[in-house]
């Protein structure tokens, strides 16, 4: 892993010498003799986790040493490490900056016969089988719509409808123009953000969350209000806690995953949602709740299990909640299809907000969804769910039997289990795990502030005997720790 990264044809960003050190927090975590290994591993981490994104412009070593209170030496030896790692590259008179983490630029999905990198820090999962049907039925009707001489900028009437047939039978009436078609869930939320929510206004999340979610909120440059969602309790939501958070901070918006929340798994029962939803009402809440999750409840041996799903939370507070959807867990994110569901007069204003962004959705994806979802029963749905729960029960019986003092919850449903490690050690794990062919996204990627250090995520989007290749080479990076957690 010793080839330079080239120099990148755009530095995007520097990072001043305070900046890093207030990043970097308390990075010593072994002797003073391990100082550089220590602030090796620790600048490692933030590359992997994003905070020192590619592109940026490392302080000169004279001032990182001042800032950090260490020796030039120790700076270099560090800087030194992470270059070996192909973590930054460095020239004679321009300085250091980052480059993209070695794997992240090529092939990251794993490689069969676990010789290659396995990356656990993306929780995508491949298409689920059978969806050539829909495509071929969608490139039929495409004939058609070539003599088409405009476009519907909320999307095409079939798929809205189909959609809104959807959320009624789920106990939310819905009407087609309540239904926008966007380019996924999270572009759904980033259209909300936009339009509900500007610079300095609050924004209520769950923590541990949504990291991408976090991303939009920081680069609409509104604050994150963060509320606990608990793993380990029931209700995981202290639906008091969000009351009294509300009521004093005043958010502007808040982004709420109650169906198979992502990283936890958890969902919030009827009666909960029914408190919330009150809640909201009453505190005239306008809220994101992202179902991109809905559909993979794994807690029911026949993968059938609609019918005893709580109804959506938009059920208990209408006028306040914008309902994003996505089947990119479902079926598959390649799509790049998703939806909002909200009052036609919330659709209507996202609608003219997004004219500054894009003209709508491309019509062969949104045509092959509505063939995806033509029919009611939706098929491809307990394939799903049998696919993940034996993918989740693998994942949680290999780490019991490698990891056995680490903690999880089974999740009721998502692609994600949370794990709580015995001790603060997350970031270095992630380091760790990198040298052992794992890709990992360490705890603190799903916080608002850098509190997740006891925390990983790990996703079981991937098939059995490759998560087991994974936890096996993440105990052997635990290995490699020891000594010095
Ligand atoms: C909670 C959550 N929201 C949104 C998304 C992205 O959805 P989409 O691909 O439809 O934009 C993801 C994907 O990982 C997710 O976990």
């Amino acid at each position: 892993m010793s080839a330079t990264p080239p120099f990148p044809s755009r530095v995007t960003g520097r990072v001043s010498a305070a900046r890093l050190a207030d990043t970097l927090g308390s990075w010593r975590t072994g002797g003073p003799r391990s100082g550089g290994n220590d602030l090796a591993d620790a600048l490692t981490a933030l590359v992997h986790d994003g905070r020192l994104p590619p592109g940026i412009r490392l302080p000169p070593e004279r001032e990182l040493a001042a800032a950090l209170g260490v020796s030039r030496t120790m700076i270099g030896a560090a800087l030194g490490r992470l270059r070996d790692r192909g973590l930054i590259a460095s020239r004679q008179g321009a300085g250091s900056w980052t480059a993209a983490p070695p794997g992240v630029r090529g092939d990251t999905t794993g490689l069969p016969g676990g010789s290659g990198l396995i990356n656990l820090a993306r929780a995508s999962p491949a298409a689920v089988p059978g969806l050539l049907p829909a495509f071929e039925a969608a490139r039929r009707s495409m004939r058609d719509a070539l003599h088409d001489e405009t476009y519907d900028d909320l999307g095409i009437p079939s798929l809205r409808e189909r959609l809104a047939a959807r959320y009624t039978a789920r106990g939310l009436p819905t009407a087609p123009s309540e239904i926008m078609i966007t380019n996924g869930a999270h572009h759904g939320f980033v259209l909300a953000l936009h339009l509900l929510a500007g610079p300095g206004d609050r924004v209520l999340v769950e923590q541990p969350g949504y990291p991408h979610a976090f991303a939009a909120i920081a680069a609409a440059r509104a604050h994150p209000v963060p509320v606990p969602v608990d793993p380990f309790t029931a209700p995981a939501w202290d639906i008091d806690g969000i009351e009294a958070t509300v009521r004093q901070t005043a958010p502007r918006l808040a982004y709420l995953m109650v169906d198979f929340h992502n990283p936890t798994g958890r969902r919030l029962d009827a009666a909960g949602r029914e408190r919330l939803g009150a809640v909201l009402s009453a505190t005239r809440t306008y809220t994101v709740v992202d179902e991109s999750a809905v559909d993979l409840d794994l807690s029911h041996p026949t993968d059938r299990t609609d019918g005893d799903a709580p109804p959506p939370l938009a059920a208990f507070a209408p006028r306040w909640t914008i309902t994003v959807g996505s089947p990119a867990k479902s079926h598959w994110g390649g799509l790049r299809i998703g939806w909002i569901r909200a009052p036609r007069e919330l659709i209507d204003r996202l609608g003219e907000r997004r004219v500054s962004l894009d003209l709508g959705s491309p019509l062969f994806e949104q045509l092959w969804l509505s063939e995806l979802l033509a029919d009611p029963a939706a098929p491809h749905v307990p394939t799903r769910r049998r696919e993940l729960r034996e993918r989740r029960d693998a994942l949680a019986a290999a780490l019991r039997a490698e990891c056995p003092d680490w903690t999880f919850r089974l999740p009721d449903g998502g692609v994600s289990l949370w794990c709580r490690l015995p001790s603060p050690i997350g970031s270095r794990l992630v380091a760790a795990a990198e040298q052992h062919g794992v890709l990992l996204a360490p705890g603190a990627h799903f916080g608002v502030q850098d509190q997740l250090e006891r925390w990983l995520r790990l996703p079981f989007t991937q098939p059995p005997d490759r998560l087991r290749d994974a936890v096996g080479r993440i105990a052997a990076a635990r290995e490699s720790l020891t000594g010095t957690s």
